[in-house]
């Protein structure tokens, strides 16, 4: 008699088979690979069911995690509003530690797993309070808006959230109120933002040192090359890119904003400046389209597996379970909600 908790030959060949369907095998899964995927993606969706958890996962997880188990896929900015109406007993975060406070600070109430500890993020890693403390006391009055990706003890200290799909929109909306800003932790998309707003750097908009790992280090000396290589390209960077690329490209947002690119044009071929995960999702998503690559891994995106997540799922153990002190979350929660409203247009200024 087969265990409950194990597919039959069937059921396993069914979920192979599934996977494949999601376009797995275009991205080069072998009918080995897609066998060890659905092994594990079969007994995630059914623990998921048994202990009413739900996955968000972000857009650079891997293929397997996006197609196999998530039941949201999106950017930051989407995974925090849907988290935030989410009715799931268990939320298990397939992203990283800050998307993952983020929803536990939306969802006090519920208990959030994040299944791998090395989930990080170096610009969620480059400031603490106390930095946003200090910045606050030499820079008096000046409102702190703060980029998602930090860690809920900064939140706490910020006025405003911002994700790249509306840190422009918002910047500007502030601005008809207050002359100077500080903005963290992303140096580079500092500049982009002081570039687009025309603000001068030290006196209107005041950065941080932060800097994303994957995406500072695409440049811009072979763009006029690919250009000529692929005539018609669409080049997308992500706003973390520095300026001197961003100045060259067709889009400059996040990763939502180049899915929605690539959605509503027609182009020969485009090219995803950014996590190597956009891509494989946008093959998937729209296999007719051609995409050229380009595209760097994230070592803290990429650090979750299936076997993390069932792992996880399975038997949480202390440090894979977000907690955060009820007085952060306090305080934390108002500039994300603050985002909510000034993204959506719910309040005036
Ligand atoms: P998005 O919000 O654009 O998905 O970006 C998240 C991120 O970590 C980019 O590196
Ligand atoms: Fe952080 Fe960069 Fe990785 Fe995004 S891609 S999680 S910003 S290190």
């Amino acid at each position: 008699m087969k265990k409950s908790n194990e597919p039959t030959e069937k059921e396993l060949s069914a979920e192979a088979e599934r996977l494949f369907e999601k376009g797995l095998g275009d991205l080069g899964y072998t009918d080995q690979d897609l066998e060890r995927c659905a092994r594990l993606t079969w007994k995630i969706n059914a623990l998921k069911k048994e202990q009413h958890a739900v996955i968000p996962a972000h857009v650079y997880q891997r293929a397997e995690i996006i197609h196999g188990v998530a039941d949201m896929v999106g950017d930051s900015y989407m995974l925090s509003k849907l988290c935030a109406q989410s009715k799931a007993k268990r939320i298990v975060f397939c992203g990283v530690r800050f998307m993952a406070e983020t929803a536990k600070i939306l969802n006090p109430e519920k208990e959030v797993l994040l299944p791998a500890l090395e989930a990080g993020c170096s610009l969620s890693e480059s400031i603490t309070a106390s930095d946003v403390r200090a910045l606050k006391a030499k820079h008096p009055g000046a409102p702190v808006v703060t980029y998602i990706n930090t860690s809920a003890d900064v939140k706490a200290e910020s006025d405003v959230i911002v994700t790249s799909a509306n840190a422009p929109q918002i910047m500007r909306k502030l601005y008809s109120k207050h002359d100077k800003i500080i903005f963290l932790p992303d140096e580079l998309m500092g500049a982009n933002l002081a570039k687009a707003l025309d603000k001068k750097i030290g006196r209107d908009l005041i950065t941080w040192k932060g800097r994303c790992i994957v995406h500072e280090n695409f440049d811009a000396s072979s763009v006029s090359l690919y250009r000529k290589m692929y005539p018609g390209v669409k080049i997308l960077a992500h706003s973390e890119c520095s300026p001197g690329l961003t100045a060259v490209v067709d889009l400059i947002g996040g990763t939502g904003d180049m899915m929605k690119f690539v959605e509503k044009t027609k182009a020969p071929s485009y090219m995803l400046v950014t996590e190597c995960g956009l891509g494989d999702l946008a093959r998937t998503k729209f296999p007719e389209k051609v995409f050229v690559p380009m595209c760097r891994l994230c070592p803290y995106m990429k650090a979750t597996g299936l076997e993390q997540i069932l792992r996880v799922m399975e038997k949480p153990s202390a440090g894979h379970r977000i907690e955060i002190p009820a007085d952060v979350i306090a305080k934390a929660r108002k500039p994300i909600e603050r985002m909510f409203e000034l993204a959506e247009d719910t309040v005036k200024l």
